[in-house]
């Protein structure tokens, strides 16, 4: 089951996510690492290119699941009212803070005027360097954003824990496997 359904998001949902989860966690992490190596380091450079193409690979990822999320069925979350509308609005705050961290990062690598190899593979080029301390301001932002996205999504996976272990309901398991 490729689509979601009423009940359960199907594949290309629960393997977005995942892969996101992971993409997201690892960039938090190389991220801050990245800051801590001298000049003299080899991933002083290769940090950076790691963190750029999975980032870039990331937003176009991001672009596909949020089409797909809004041409597809959306399953019925499982819960009080009150529970629904704090999913709603804790998923609508992830995709937000999602989407700024990730322009905010092209912004500081853009800021100079030169584009930015994914992988050595394509080139995206610098579309926005007209901003002032375009570089500074973009970084204070990411900087904020990544931190504020990973608090979120800390709470968010106790939710989905708790919706497991306490409520005893499907909402964890229709995003590990598509239910029937
Ligand atoms: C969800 C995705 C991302 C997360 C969680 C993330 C996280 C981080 C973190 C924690 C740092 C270190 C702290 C800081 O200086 O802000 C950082 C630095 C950086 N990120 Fe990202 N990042 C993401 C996506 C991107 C993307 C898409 C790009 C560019 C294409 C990018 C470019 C950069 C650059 C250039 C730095 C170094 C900033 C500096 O030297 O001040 N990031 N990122
Ligand atoms: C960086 C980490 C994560 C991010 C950014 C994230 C983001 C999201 C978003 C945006 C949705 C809404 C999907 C939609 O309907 O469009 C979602 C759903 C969900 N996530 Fe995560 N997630 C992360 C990690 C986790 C973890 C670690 C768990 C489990 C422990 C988890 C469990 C779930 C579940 C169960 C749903 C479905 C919720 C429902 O049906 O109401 N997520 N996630």
């Amino acid at each position: 089951m490729l689509k979601n359904s009423k009940h359960s998001y199907g594949w290309l949902a629960v393997a977005i996510h995942w892969l996101s989860a992971i993409a997201i966690i690892g960039l938090f992490a190389l991220g801050y690492w990245m800051l801590t190596l001298s000049y003299y380091d080899p991933w002083y450079r290769l940090g950076p290119w790691w963190h750029k193409s999975i980032g870039l690979i990331l937003l176009l990822i991001t672009l596909v699941r949020l089409v797909w999320r809004w041409v597809s069925v959306r399953p019925e979350l499982i819960g009080s009212r009150y529970e629904n509308y704090s999913a709603q609005m804790g998923h609508a705050l992830l995709y937000a803070l999602l989407v700024v961290t990730m322009i905010s990062g092209y912004l500081i690598s853009t800021a100079d005027g030169s584009g930015i190899s994914v992988f050595d593979w394509f080139e995206v080029p610098a579309l926005i360097t007209t901003i002032p301390e375009q570089e500074e301001i973009a970084g204070d932002v990411h900087w904020y954003t990544a931190l504020s996205l990973v608090i979120l999504a800390s709470v968010h996976a106790l939710a989905a824990l708790r919706h497991h272990f306490w409520d005893k309901d499907a909402t964890l398991k229709r995003m590990l496997k598509p239910q029937k």
